[in-house]
This record gives structure tokens, C-alpha cells and sequence, in this order.
């Protein structure tokens, strides 16, 4: 099956980015790669980056570790829900890759992040009003999450979604004839 070199996987806060993008990397034999997880493994928690250097820092830092990541292939990046916000990070993601965007709706996203450790990992999110917040967010990141294809979760199991994006993915492939994989 064809395959672009590397598939980028954005979208909100519990919209399923990690889980799907690490069940699509096995299943298409690629590596994987979970951006808040490589920042944390450099610089700590991103409940205390968040604490010491606001969301600047965090962004700063978010910025430096994507770098590292520009030259790779047969890769499943599952980024953080603001990391496509920032102009640098597309481009240093976005060459020869299919990206696409996990759409839930409020409902869904605030059943998610209340089974999660959210508090620690979404400092974004603390609010006396999560919906809102979340309203506030979604608004004003559409611009932005609208350039890619839409991949609706809610409803869908884990296992259909990343089904759903290797099929997509390689008929993105096929159309563009910038393939550069076949499966080893
Ligand atoms: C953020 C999303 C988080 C994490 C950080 C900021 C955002 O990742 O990068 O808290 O700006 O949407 P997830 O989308 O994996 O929760």
C-alpha cells in the first residue's frame, strides 16, 4: 500500500491524537511519535513547564523539540493540539507528510478529558467553566484546524479511526504521486 513519508495527526485536546496515532504506526509499520511525550522526556512535565514558564516557554520549548523532528520518515506524529498553531512547526512537519485533524464534539471532548489526568497534562483547560473554554479554544483554532482533512472521532472506536487514515493516507498518496513508501 502506498503511504506518505510521515502522517501528522492534529486536532483539540482529547480528540484521541496519541492513541490513534500509536494504533496507526503499528499498524502501517511506521514509528510514532508523540510530541508532548518527546517534551517531556527533555524538559519535565508540561504541568510544571506551564507552572515555571507559562505557555510562552512551553511553546518555546514545543518549538525546539519539533525541530528535531523535521527530517523524519515512515513516522506517525501525533502532535500536541496547539503545536500546528505555530507556522515553524508546519513547516518543519509538514513536507511529503498527510496531515489530518481529529474532530470531536464539546460533549465528547469533555468526557474525555475528565477520565484523563487532564489537570496535569492540559494546563490550558483549568477553568471554573471547561465548556466555555473549550467553545473559546475550538473558535479560535478553526482557522487553523480547518486547513486539514477532517477526520470525525466521536462515535468511532480508536482501532476505525486509524483504519479510516491509512486509507485515507495512502489515497492522498496515490493522488499526489509524492509517495515515497511501499510497505517493507
Ligand atoms: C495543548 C495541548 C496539549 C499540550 C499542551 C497544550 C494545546 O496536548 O500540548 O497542554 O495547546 O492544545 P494534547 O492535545 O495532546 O492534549
Amino acid at each position: 500500500m502506498l503511504t506518505p513519508r510521515n502522517i501528522i495527526l492534529t486536532g483539540f485536546m482529547g480528540t484521541g491524537k496519541s492513541t490513534i496515532g500509536r494504533l496507526l504506526a503499528r499498524q502501517l509499520r511506521f514509528d510514532h511519535v508523540d510530541t508532548d511525550q518527546a517534551i517531556e522526556a527533555v524538559h519535565g512535565s508540561i504541568h510544571e513547564i506551564f507552572a515555571e514558564l507559562g505557555e510562552q516557554g512551553f511553546r518555546r520549548l514545543e518549538r525546539e523539540v519539533v525541530a528535531t523532528l523535521s527530517g523524519l520518515t515512515r513516522t506517525v506524529v501525533s502532535t500536541g493540539g496547539g503545536t500546528l498553531l505555530d507556522r515553524a512547526n508546519l513547516e518543519a512537519l509538514a513536507p511529503g507528510a498527510s496531515i489530518f485533524c481529529l474532530v470531536a464534539t464539546v460533549d465528547d471532548i469533555l468526557m474525555r478529558l475528565s477520565r484523563a489526568a487532564s489537570h496535569t497534562t492540559r494546563p490550558l483547560l483549568r477553568s471554573d467553566d471547561p465548556r466555555s473554554r473549550i467553545e473559546e479554544l475550538l473558535a479560535e483554532r478553526a482557522p487553523v484546524y480547518s486547513l486539514f482533512n477532517q477526520i470525525v472521532t466521536t462515535g468511532m472506536t480508536p482501532s476505525g479511526v486509524a483504519q479510516l487514515i491509512a486509507v485515507k493516507a495512502a489515497m492522498a498518496a496515490q493522488h499526489s504521486g509524492t509517495s515515497s513508501n511501499t510497505e517493507p
